[in-house]
């Protein structure tokens, strides 16, 4: 039904979806864009790397398995209800984690370590990070080749980018191997003349680093998450499905 790019032929590219400010839709993009990639024959894994655990409680299989750790205690990927798309869960044991990250000398290399192996049986990783710059954060950019940046359409949005971008420069020159994929709006509402333009102001200042698909404000997309499912899943005809699916295209070419 809906018409995604073909699986490439090289292996294991790692998007972290960032931005420190909370609420924009970093869930909802990690759990969609999997969702299209994996109907499109990418086989890809979704790390929960929030605490909040929110792609988990949409993705994991139920009943839940026990006994479930965190990825940096050794979890291993777990298939879901999604077609290819499988799960490392996040547990409140990320805390802890964030922790002991902040005080060891290569902490920030922890997530990395872990991913390399992944990269060689999975075709795409994507790493939902937490609302903040800590070292989750920190650590999930670090082990990712791209960065993908939903971003609401409001004024208080753009100092929030500023301060991603100007840390994403500072890891690039400690030698991270991590590019902007884009910038993707989300609950955009074209109505809204403020987030009109936001949206004019992106793109000239951004030009093709602003993905060209907009992601609506559509409350079936926030309803979804309660059946434990992806837009596609649940309401695969609904304006947000629809634009997520153009959405995972236009990612899907950014990798090439
Ligand atoms: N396009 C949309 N239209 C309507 N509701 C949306 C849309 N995208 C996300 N939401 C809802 O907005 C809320 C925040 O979205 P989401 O959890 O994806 O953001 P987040 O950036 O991951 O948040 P956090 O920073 O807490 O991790 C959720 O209730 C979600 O269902
Ligand atoms: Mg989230």
């Amino acid at each position: 039904m809906f018409h995604v790019e073909p699986k490439q032929s090289f292996r294991g590219r790692v998007i972290a979806i960032s931005n420190q400010k909370g609420g924009v839709g970093k869930t909802t993009t990690v759990v969609n864009v999997a969702a299209f990639a994996g109907l499109a024959g990418w086989k890809t894994l979704v790390i929960d790397h929030d605490p909040q655990a929110n792609a988990s409680s949409v993705l994991l299989p139920q009943p839940a398995p026990q006994n479930l750790v965190t990825v940096y205690q050794g979890q291993i990927p777990l298939p879901t209800n999604e077609e290819n798309v499988w799960l490392v869960p996040a547990t409140s044991g990320l805390l802890d984690d964030e922790l002991k990250l902040t005080r060891q000398d290569q902490g920030r290399h922890a997530l990395r370590q872990k991913v390399l192996g992944w990269q060689q049986q999975f075709d795409l990783i994507l790493i939902d990070c937490p609302p903040s710059l800590s070292a989750l954060s920190t650590n999930a950019l670090v082990a990712s080749n791209f960065l993908l940046l939903p971003l609401q359409a409001e004024y208080f949005a753009m100092e929030g980018l500023g301060q991603l971008l100007a840390y994403v420069d500072d890891l690039q020159q400690q030698g991270a191997d991590l590019q902007i994929l884009g910038i993707v709006l989300t609950m955009y509402d074209k109505n809204n003349t403020m987030a009109v333009q936001v949206d004019n102001d992106l793109r000239l200042h951004f030009k093709h680093k602003v993905f060209q698909t907009a992601i609506p404000r559509d409350g079936i997309l926030a309803t979804a998450p309660s059946h434990g499912q992806s837009i596609l899943s649940y309401d695969p005809l609904s304006a947000g499905s629809i634009a997520y699916a153009a959405l995972t295209r236009e990612v899907l070419r950014g990798l090439e």
